[in-house]
């Protein structure tokens, strides 16, 4: 396996089943479609993955994390990933607002989990149980992976809310390990989930750059800050 270099972060094969995940400073939005790079990003994202993934090990969900390798890099364990994005929403926001006549900020009476194709020349298009199928992905494999990410859903859900942050959605990706067992793979972090501070409504996510709504590395320092108490100043 060669280095992949993604948009937003670099996977790096190690000899032994592990892979290094290193986070990239560059952010994207769009398909790609908007870009730019803000320092220390990369290292925002790459602590607050490795704190939630700890968060979520505790909680008995398997991941791919295995330790923290230097201040941009996480060691994980190297998984055959699954070409889909599971989104599980909690309010309105986002592209959920094109599918449903529902105003942005509605709480959702319960969870909604969909599913992506990744592919960006595609636009990641959204896909059912059939086209997971045909892609070669059983009816099995995609129950799995939504009963993960719902219970990775009300684990986080509720660790946030304790900070004063409302989880609005999120989007996970799997992948299957040497053993054949699906795993938790990527990264959780404001680059692929949206968080709202409770009191304000205020974006401590990526749609402070999609939407032009301040300062980036502001908002993901308020958000590492307030999610592990510790002060970076
Ligand atoms: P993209 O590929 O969409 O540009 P990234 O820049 O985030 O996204 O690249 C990270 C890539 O690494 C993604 O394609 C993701 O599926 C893949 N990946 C995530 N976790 C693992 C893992 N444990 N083993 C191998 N590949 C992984
Ligand atoms: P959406 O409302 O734009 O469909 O996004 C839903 C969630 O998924 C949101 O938390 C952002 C995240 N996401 C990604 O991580 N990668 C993507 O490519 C997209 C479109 C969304
Ligand atoms: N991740 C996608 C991109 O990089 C889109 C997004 O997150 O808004 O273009």
């Amino acid at each position: 396996m060669e280095v992949y270099e993604g948009k937003a972060k670099r996977i790096i094969p190690l000899d032994d089943g592990k892979v290094v995940m290193e986070f990239k400073d560059d952010a994207t939005a769009f398909d790609g479609g908007k870009k730019a790079r803000f320092r220390g990003k990369g290292w925002l994202n790459a602590q607050i993955s490795a704190y939630l993934f700890k968060v979520l090990e505790r909680n008995e969900i398997k991941t791919h994390f295995i330790g923290v390798a230097g201040d941009n890099r996480l060691i994980v364990e190297k998984l055959r990933m699954y070409p889909v994005e599971v989104v599980v929403r909690n309010v309105v926001a986002g592209s959920l607002k094109k599918r449903l006549p529902l105003e942005e900020g509605t709480e959702l009476r319960e969870p909604i989990v969909e599913l992506y194709y990744k592919d960006d020349t595609l636009h990641d298009p959204m896909i059912n149980r059939y086209h997971a199928r045909v892609l070669g992905i059983s009816e099995e494999e995609i129950r799995e992976m939504e009963r993960i990410a719902l219970r990775v859903n009300e684990i986080l859900r509720e660790y946030f809310k304790e900070k004063g942050i409302i989880l609005v959605d999120f989007k996970l990706e799997f992948g299957k390990n040497e053993r054949g067992e699906i795993v938790l793979g990527d990264e959780i972090s404001p680059d692929t989930c949206r968080f709202w501070d409770a009191e304000t409504g205020r974006s401590l996510d990526k749609d402070v750059f999609r939407f032009d709504k301040g300062d980036l590395v502001k908002a993901y320092e308020e958000l590492y800050e307030r999610l592990t108490g510790s002060s970076l100043s």
